[in-house]
């Protein structure tokens, strides 16, 4: 079999960009995704894509119509399909057993399902949603107890590494593409088919094939050691706060070690993302199913940390307004979980702002890409506080960082998006109370600049000396403290 249809289940930051990409990369191959949501397919095929990615409107408009197709019609896409990647949501379940912590994979096995009722012919599906180990072997249960005759399937996982905000760039030059398959005859021969897809323009060597369970747990592994890197780093920048250390001098000192690598070493407000807590907590509940306590802790450890820093921001900017923010405004900088993207799933900035809202600050907040009804609903969602009507007294949504800054006490930056850096600080604070002040949860602007002109400035993993501040204010500035 040559593959010549694809079908993707699942038209979300990983199905939509992933198909795209491949679209455009095999014009010989008619790629079909497929979601439930109404609203998503529309979206993918309109001027707006339901999703914000650098490089990805122009993807689109090249291949849509041509063979990329975006619809509802599900049952039809797997009929023509010869491939089919499941790239549905995988949440933390939040009923039942494993509640808050296991995945749930309801949308998994709905596909499944519906991928048994309706195939004909021999297909290849690929699990490329985030899965726990061995979910493999139940997609395959399912199918194989609802096969018609004439029907067969090889499962495959092919766990996705792109990250949000990059995804455009990590799918066409990938570290590696993972693929894990039955150790059979037929099991093989459904991998070299995924990888002669990949092949179109990703090199031999960067595909690593490998038995379906070690496909499933390097997924869920990559995100947990990434994610412990950022919880490393910022337990670092707790102890150089109170040493007077500096966690930037001390991540580039450590990071030169070439068995530890500079990437990922940047102290934050916290990590967040759909991702990296549901896998992390996903891990730690397999760990704690299958008798192993201790790898448990080991990893629940690294999403407590995440928790600490988030509070422990959030503590520090009221400790430094005098103690209260109650009826303060703070304007509040970025609200995606990172830059380059307008997802604010797991974003630090929710938590940040709902420890702030529960101290009565009032917030201004500016995002370039995320939408003013998406903060509206994560500030108000049931998660997040018990009084919606009074949040949404309490916040206001601005679509210019100018006009933000207002009588404004206080910026809080939380989100790196790069134009922050280039703003024309004087004249924000020239229209905010005084003394004013700026929290930097990113790192990412220039403090003693900012110091220099009048604001006092806080960041994480280091504290401003009395020193650093009257040099930089070339000697008379006022301390706070
Ligand atoms: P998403 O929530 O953006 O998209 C999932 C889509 O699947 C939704 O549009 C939903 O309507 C659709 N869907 C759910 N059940 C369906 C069904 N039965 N039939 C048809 N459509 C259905 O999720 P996202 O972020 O794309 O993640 C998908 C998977 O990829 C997850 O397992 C995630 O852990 C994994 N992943 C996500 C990455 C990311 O950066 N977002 C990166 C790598 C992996």
């Amino acid at each position: 079999m040559v593959v010549k249809n694809i079908c993707c289940i699942g038209a979300g930051y990983v199905g939509g960009p992933t198909c795209s990409v491949i679209a455009w990369k095999c014009p010989d191959i008619r790629v079909h995704v497929v979601d439930k949501s109404e609203l998503r397919i529309k979206q993918w095929n309109s001027e707006k894509l339901p999703i914000y990615e650098p490089g990805l409107e122009d993807v689109v408009k090249e291949c849509r119509g041509r063979n990329l197709f975006f619809s509802n019609d599900i049952e039809m896409a797997i009929k023509e399909a010869d491939l089919i990647f499941i790239s549905v949501n995988t949440p933390t379940k939040t009923y039942g057993i494993g509640k808050g912590r296991a995945a749930d994979l309801k949308h998994i096995e709905m596909c499944a399902r519906k991928i048994a009722e309706v195939a004909e012919g021999n297909k290849i599906v690929v699990e490329k949603s985030t899965v726990p180990v061995r979910a493999a072997e139940s997609i395959t249960h399912i199918l194989s107890a609802n096969t018609r005759p004439g029907v067969s399937f090889q499962v495959l996982s092919n766990p996705e590494f792109l990250a949000e905000g990059t995804a455009v760039e990590n799918l066409l030059h990938p570290d590696r593409v993972l693929i894990g398959g039955e150790e059979s005859v037929e099991g093989d021969e459904a991998v070299a088919q995924l990888t002669w897809i990949y092949n179109h323009w990703v090199p031999t060597e960067k595909i690593i094939t490998t038995s379906t369970w070690s496909s499933e747990l390097s997924k869920l592994a990559s995100n947990a050691f990434l994610a412990q890197r950022v919880s490393s780093i910022n337990a670092i920048s707790a102890l150089c706060e109170a040493t007077g250390a500096d966690v930037s001098q001390v991540a580039v000192a450590v990071g030169k070690d070439s068995r530890i690598g500079s990437k990922f070493l940047q102290a934050s407000v916290g990590f967040g993302g759909s991702c990296f807590q549901k896998d992390l907590l996903n891990l730690v509940y397999i760990a704690e199913c299958l008798n192993l306590p201790e790898v448990a802790m080991y990893w629940q450890q690294v999403t407590d940390m995440n928790e600490y820093q988030r509070t422990r921001f959030a503590k520090r900017i009221v400790e430094c307004l005098f103690n209260t923010v109650t009826d303060k405004t703070l304007a509040v900088f970025g609200f995606a979980f990172k830059k380059n993207t307008g997802d604010t799933r797991e974003s630090p900035a929710i938590y940040v702002c709902s420890h702030l809202l529960e101290e009565s600050a009032r917030l201004n907040i500016y995002d370039p890409k995320v939408e003013c009804k998406q903060i509206e609903h994560d500030l108000t969602s049931a998660a997040v506080t018990s009084d919606p009507e009074r949040v949404q007294q309490l916040i206001n949504i601005y679509s210019d960082p100018y006009e933000a800054v207002k009588d404004a006490h206080a910026i809080v930056v939380l989100t790196e998006w790069d134009e922050f850096i280039s703003y024309d600080y004087r004249k924000m604070l020239s229209v905010m109370k005084k003394p004013a002040f700026i929290f930097d949860g990113r790192k990412i602007l220039d403090h003693e600049a900012l110091i220099k002109i009048g604001f006092h400035t806080e960041t994480i993993g280091k504290r401003f000396s009395r020193n650093t501040l009257l040099r930089a204010s070339g000697g008379d500035i006022k301390m706070m403290h």
